[in-house]
C-alpha cells in the first residue's frame, strides 16, 4: 500500500534534453531540464503548465522510458538507468512495465482479438494477487466498454480507445501508472467519471497515477499532488490545496486564469484534431 508520505518518483540533479537539442553551451534554454531535483509523492499526481514546457518528457523520465543526460530518477527507489536496455531486453521490459506503466498521449495500435478477450488476458498476465471478473465487470462499466468489448481496437472511435487503454493500465496492475493526456477525446461527463473513478481507485488500493490532463479544473479536482511546471523556474509539487493558488497558476502560466480556462478547450480541439486526421 502505497500513501503519499511515500516518495513515487524521485529526480536528482536531473538534466535531459532530446539529441537533436545537443548544446554545446550549458544553461541553453532548449534543454527541457537542467539539474532538476523534486521529489514526487505516491497517490494521484496531476501535471500542470503550459504547453511544450516538459510534461510529457517528465512522465517519459519518470516512466523508465527515456533516460536523463546526467543525475538519477528513482521510480519507487529503483534506479530507472536498470531499464536502459529495456528497448532491446524484453524481459526487462516487462520488469519495468510491471513496475511503471504507461498510456502515450496518442497510442494507436491493431488487434486481432477484441477488447473484451484483451481485457481478460491482460488481467490474467498483470501483477495483481487476486483477480476477481467483478472487476472486469466494474471497468466495463465505468469506461463504458460494453460496445467495445466486441470490437477490435483498430474498429474503436478514439474516445472508446482511450477509455479501453485506461481499463488495461489497472488491469495490468502495476504499482504506478503515467497517463499522458489519456482522456481528451472524452465528453465532459465522462472524463469526469473517469478522473473520479481513477482517484477513488488510488486512494483504495494504493496506487499512484501521474497524469496530464490539459485541463485545469479536472487537475485540480482529481489530485492529492500537483507538480507545477514554471516558466522561468522549476517545477514545484505538493498537496493540490496548496499548489493550486490562482497566484501560483497565473505566475507559472505567466497568464490569466480565464485565458487560461479558454486555452484548455482550444487544446482539446487541437489534439482531437490531430487524433482524426
Ligand atoms: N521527440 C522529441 N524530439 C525533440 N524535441 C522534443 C520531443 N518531444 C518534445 N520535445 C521538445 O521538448 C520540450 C518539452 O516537450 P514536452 O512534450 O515534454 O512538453 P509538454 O509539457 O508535454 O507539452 P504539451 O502540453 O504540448 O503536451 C518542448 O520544447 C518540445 O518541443
Ligand atoms: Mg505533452
Amino acid at each position: 500500500m502505497h500513501t503519499t508520505d511515500e516518495t513515487a518518483v524521485e529526480f536528482e540533479e536531473v538534466t535531459f534534453f532530446y539529441p537533436d537539442e545537443e548544446d554545446e553551451n550549458p544553461g541553453d534554454p532548449t534543454r527541457v531540464f537542467t539539474d532538476l531535483s523534486i521529489r514526487v509523492p505516491a497517490g494521484m499526481t496531476a501535471l500542470v503548465g503550459e504547453n511544450g514546457i516538459g510534461k510529457s518528457s517528465f512522465l517519459l523520465l519518470a516512466g523508465a522510458r527515456l533516460m536523463p543526460m546526467s543525475g538519477t530518477i528513482r521510480l519507487f527507489g529503483r534506479d530507472t538507468r536498470d531499464f536502459a536496455d529495456a528497448p532491446i531486453d524484453p524481459s526487462l521490459e516487462e520488469e519495468r512495465n510491471q513496475l511503471a506503466s504507461f498510456i502515450y498521449q496518442n497510442m494507436e495500435f491493431e488487434t486481432d482479438e477484441a477488447i473484451g478477450g484483451l481485457m481478460e488476458a491482460v488481467y490474467s498476465m498483470g501483477r495483481l494477487e487476486t483477480r476477481e471478473s467483478s472487476f472486469l465487470e466494474e471497468l466495463v462499466e465505468v469506461l463504458e466498454l460494453k460496445d467495445a468489448r466486441m470490437k477490435r481496437m483498430q474498429e474503436l472511435s478514439k474516445g472508446q480507445l482511450q477509455r479501453a487503454v485506461i481499463a488495461f493500465s489497472l488491469l495490468y496492475g502495476s504499482p504506478i501508472v503515467m497517463m499522458d493526456e489519456p482522456v481528451f477525446a472524452l465528453e465532459e461527463a465522462q472524463k469526469e467519471r473517469v478522473f473520479e473513478y481513477l482517484l477513488a481507485y488510488c486512494r483504495k488500493n494504493g496506487t499512484s497515477i501521474m497524469y496530464s490532463a490539459h485541463n485545469l479544473e479536472l487537475s485540480r479536482k482529481y489530485s492529492d499532488s500537483t507538480l507545477l511546471f514554471r516558466k522561468e523556474a522549476d517545477p514545484i509539487v505538493g498537496p493540490t490545496s496548496e499548489i493550486f493558488t490562482r497566484d501560483n497558476i497565473e505566475k507559472a502560466y505567466q497568464a490569466p486564469m480565464d485565458t487560461l480556462y479558454r486555452r484548455d478547450s482550444l487544446y482539446r480541439q487541437m489534439l482531437l484534431g490531430a487524433a482524426n486526421s
